[in-house]
């Protein structure tokens, strides 16, 4: 067998310890070679249960030091820019969790960066790859294409205690949101050819409701709800192509309905994947074993920074008139 791809990681905080370090520790392919951490006991946690021998508090070193062929960015995103550039100017792969940045414009900077140093990039949009969606797509699409699309993204968020995200760094529609508008890019396949939105800013200083509806030139239209003044946290995806109809959440179970005949086939994640644990569930896993596969064969992954600058720029449009 081929040597694994060395991975780099720079930073080991909740996310990444909730789900990318068991994702990468079950990709057979890939070996964790060193952690970049500020905080020492995070380090030392992240790297004893991995049994990491590469430890680092200054990224910049563990990128001199080490033969690394690819590096886990995953840190918030007003902190991406330095170590993003830094890597892809090393020459090695980058992943980075959503957002891709804090602006579209950093984003095209980083797909830039990475044409420029050959660097394979990918963006952790992980709706994407969750399995109930790959399935409940591929099932719709063997019927015909799918001509219409909605994804609900809805929360109850209690507050302000803070501008946004991040001290307001980015907005709820940039850091959160975003995951439902790519997935209608997704969804809907094609290039964005209008869009039309109206967003609110409901007992907040800044907009936290958003309704669009989204034209795609493959002919599918879109519609994104997402309202962060809701009673709870609704995830929900309908599409519809070939005379079937699938309505599913995030995670757990979809209803299919055909032609009308009768009662839905319901499809559970426990049926597709080990649904007891988050990161395959969610789709975690199956988005570190496409970068790495992506990094075996030299293509570039479907979430790359240039189609990620696609949805922050669908992001914009969304964003562009608030009321
Ligand atoms: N895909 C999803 O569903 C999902 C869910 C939650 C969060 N996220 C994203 O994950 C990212 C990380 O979020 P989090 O809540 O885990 O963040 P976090 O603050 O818990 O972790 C970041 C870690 O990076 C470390 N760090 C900061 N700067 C560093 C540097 N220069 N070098 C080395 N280490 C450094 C910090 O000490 C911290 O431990 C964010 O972009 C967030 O949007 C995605």
């Amino acid at each position: 067998m081929a040597e694994p791809v060395r991975v780099g990681f720079v930073g080991a905080g909740r996310l990444a310890s909730r789900v990318h370090y068991p994702s990468l520790d079950e990709v057979e392919d890939a070996a964790l070679t060193a952690i970049a951490e500020l905080d020492a006991e995070r380090l030392a946690a992240a790297a004893d249960r991995y049994d990491v021998a590469g430890r680092y508090t200054d990224y910049r070193r563990m990128l001199e030091r080490e033969e690394l062929d690819a590096v886990y960015v995953v840190l918030p995103p007003h902190l991406l820019h330095d170590v993003v550039v830094d890597c892809l100017q090393a020459g090695v792969h980058v992943f980075v969790e959503k957002p891709p940045g804090v602006s579209t414009y950093e984003t095209e900077a980083f797909a830039w960066y990475a044409q420029q140093h050959g660097c394979l990039t990918m963006c952790g949009f992980n709706r994407r790859f969750v399995p109930l969606l790959r399935h409940c797509k591929a099932l719709v699409e063997a019927a015909g294409p799918i001509h219409l699309a909605a994804v609900r993204f809805h929360k109850f968020e209690a507050g302000p205690q803070d501008y946004g995200f991040y001290r307001g760094a980015v907005s709820h529609l940039t850091s959160d949101i975003i995951h439902a508008v790519d997935a209608l890019r997704w969804l809907a396949g094609g290039e964005v050819t209008e869009a039309a939105a109206h967003s609110r800013a409901l007992g907040r200083p800044y907009a936290n409701a958003h309704a669009a509806l989204i034209g795609f030139s493959s002919g599918c239209s879109g519609v994104l709800l997402a309202s962060r003044r809701a009673g709870a946290r609704r995830h929900t995806f309908e599409f519809h192509g070939g005379d079937v109809s699938v309505y599913c959440d995030d995670t757990h179970e979809a209803r299919v309905y055909r032609q009308d005949c009768g009662e839905p086939q319901v499809i559970r994640a426990a049926d597709l994947t080990d649904a007891a644990h988050t990161h395959h569930r969610a789709g975690f896993l199956a988005e570190h074993q496409h970068f790495i596969d992506c990094i075996r064969s030299g293509a570039q992954p479907l979430t790359n920074f240039a189609d990620a600058a696609k949805t922050m720029r669908l992001v914009d449009q969304i964003a562009a008139d608030v009321r």
